[in-house]
């Protein structure tokens, strides 16, 4: 399977046309690279006129509502899908923190984007590391993640296993080793084989997040054998995002 690589904005840039811009030079820079899969996540409101401009990349969000209707300032998945958004964070660690997101809702979610036909892209990760464990908050989230979803569509989701004291934007962050994430991987297969037999399991894209850039892409993909990439502070220029790309597509 060709490499995912998913960029999350976050909330950047804050005007319109700086997000019309960076999509531009993104697409712009993919120009001629093949052999992986491209997501843009731009914030909602950006969401139609960042799609007008991606060719190459798909539209992706960064959450997702599970219902219509009577739910002030949430976003259905019938309305991203009009929109064209294929893929849709789930579960975000920064939407756990700051918007209370619990197990229950995340799942919700995933079951949600699932029924419209976008993929969700589940994020989970523990809060702090405990050298040579792995996190217990990793295979709870999971499994709580993944209630009700059918054999059918389990394969659809994609687990971005994005360990939270490893985001870029956290105090003394510094990358996960390819080491230590591919264990994790391993254990999330696991996990996954119990669920669904080890045979789909295996169908289950399994990404890596947290401070991602240039110079460490290719070790997660190589040697952690990552099925992709989740991208924050290095997706904000078309030119490091780019060079992230290149990457993990160099042979
Ligand atoms: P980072 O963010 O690449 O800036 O660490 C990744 C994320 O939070 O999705």
């Amino acid at each position: 399977m060709i490499p995912l690589i998913i960029a999350n904005w976050k909330a950047n840039p804050v005007t319109l046309s700086d997000a019309r811009k960076l999509a531009s030079d993104v697409e712009v820079s993919l120009g001629g690279i093949r052999g992986c899969e491209v997501v843009i996540a731009p914030p909602y409101p950006f969401l139609v006129d960042v799609g007008k401009v991606l060719a190459r990349a798909a539209l992706g969000a960064q959450d997702v509502f599970w219902d219509a209707g009577p739910c002030t300032g949430e976003v259905s998945a019938d309305s991203l899908k009009s929109m064209g958004v294929r893929y849709t964070l789930i579960g975000h660690s920064e939407r756990r923190i700051y918007a209370g997101e619990t197990d229950e809702m995340v799942n919700r979610k995933v079951n949600a984007a699932l029924s419209r036909k976008i993929t969700p892209v589940l994020c989970i990760g523990e809060r702090d590391r405990v050298d040579g464990e792995i996190s217990q908050v990793v295979g709870n989230q999971l499994e709580a993640a993944m209630r009700g979803v059918p054999r059918g569509s389990a394969a659809k989701v994609v687990i971005a296993y994005e360990p939270v004291w490893a985001i870029s934007t956290m105090p003394n962050a510094k990358p996960d080793t390819p080491d230590n994430a591919f264990r994790v991987m391993i254990y999330i297969r696991r996990l996954l084989s119990d669920l669904y037999g080890r045979k789909l399991a295996e169908k289950i894209r399994v990404i890596y997040g947290g401070s991602v850039k240039e110079a460490n892409a290719r070790a997660f993909l190589r040697e952690g054998k990552m099925g992709g990439l989740l991208v924050g502070g290095a997706s904000l220029s078309a030119q490091s995002f780019a060079s992230v790309i290149r990457e993990a597509v160099r042979r």
